[in-house]
């Protein structure tokens, strides 16, 4: 099977941002700005785009990729905007790289059994009270053209989400459809799952 970076390290390979350089506005929307001192953790955020924001909004930001050429965009996408990421090639199939007040999720999809151990890395990633925010293609994203898998497999339902996610407080979940405006490889219409969440302070 190919490796994640040689899926993807030849898609970075161009000047362009393919994903933007705009977060994605959902998590915009999403987070709040940061209190004095708290982190956050964009896992898989290729070039960069919504670490770099959460960096303008105050955080001190860890992000990974698997892909080099991606992680290598990230930091010069942050450097041009005048802020500090620590961004790394990472793997999502492995421990994170500590714990953090927020987590982010941006259109990321795997088959079943590697969309398990996401799941596992990303309440890892959490610290008590941390607050998570995930969004991605749901199935009926299947007749549209504005980006993500083909395989239902690889695709969300709000019940799965929600089943993922049970563990934590789940303070808004919902089906979307939006408009996508977000480099060339995510633009027009789309249907996502939108998840807003927060793990217990005891947990
Ligand atoms: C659809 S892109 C989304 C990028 C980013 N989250 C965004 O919204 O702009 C998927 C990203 O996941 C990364 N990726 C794929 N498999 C990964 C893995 N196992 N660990 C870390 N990153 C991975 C790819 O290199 C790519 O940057």
């Amino acid at each position: 099977m190919t490796h994640p970076a040689d899926f993807w390290n030849p898609k970075f390979e161009t000047e362009e941002y393919i994903f933007g350089t705009e977060a994605n506005s959902f998590i915009k929307a999403a987070i709040p700005p940061a209190r004095a001192g708290q982190t956050a953790y964009a896992p898989a955020d290729g070039e960069g785009r919504n670490g770099v924001y959460l960096a303008e909004i105050g955080y001190q930001v860890t992000t990974t990729d698997i892909a080099d050429k991606a992680v290598a965009k990230a930091k010069a996408l942050a450097q041009s905007r005048g802020v500090s990421i620590h961004a790394m090639v990472g793997d999502i199939m492995a421990d994170p790289p500590g714990q953090f007040d927020v987590v982010i999720v941006s259109f990321m999809h795997f088959r079943p059994d590697d969309h398990r151990h996401f799941v596992a890395h990303l309440h890892k990633a959490l610290a008590p009270g941390g607050l998570l925010a995930f969004e991605g293609y749901s199935l009926d994203q299947i007749p549209l053209t504005s980006g993500g898998p083909k395989s239902p497999d690889m695709l969300y339902t709000r019940e799965q989400i929600e089943s993922d996610f049970a563990d934590l407080d789940i303070l808004l979940i919902q089906d979307a459809k939006r408009r996508l405006n977000e480099g060339p490889r995510h633009q027009g219409e789309a249907a996502t799952i939108q998840l807003i969440a927060r793990k217990g302070h005891g947990q």
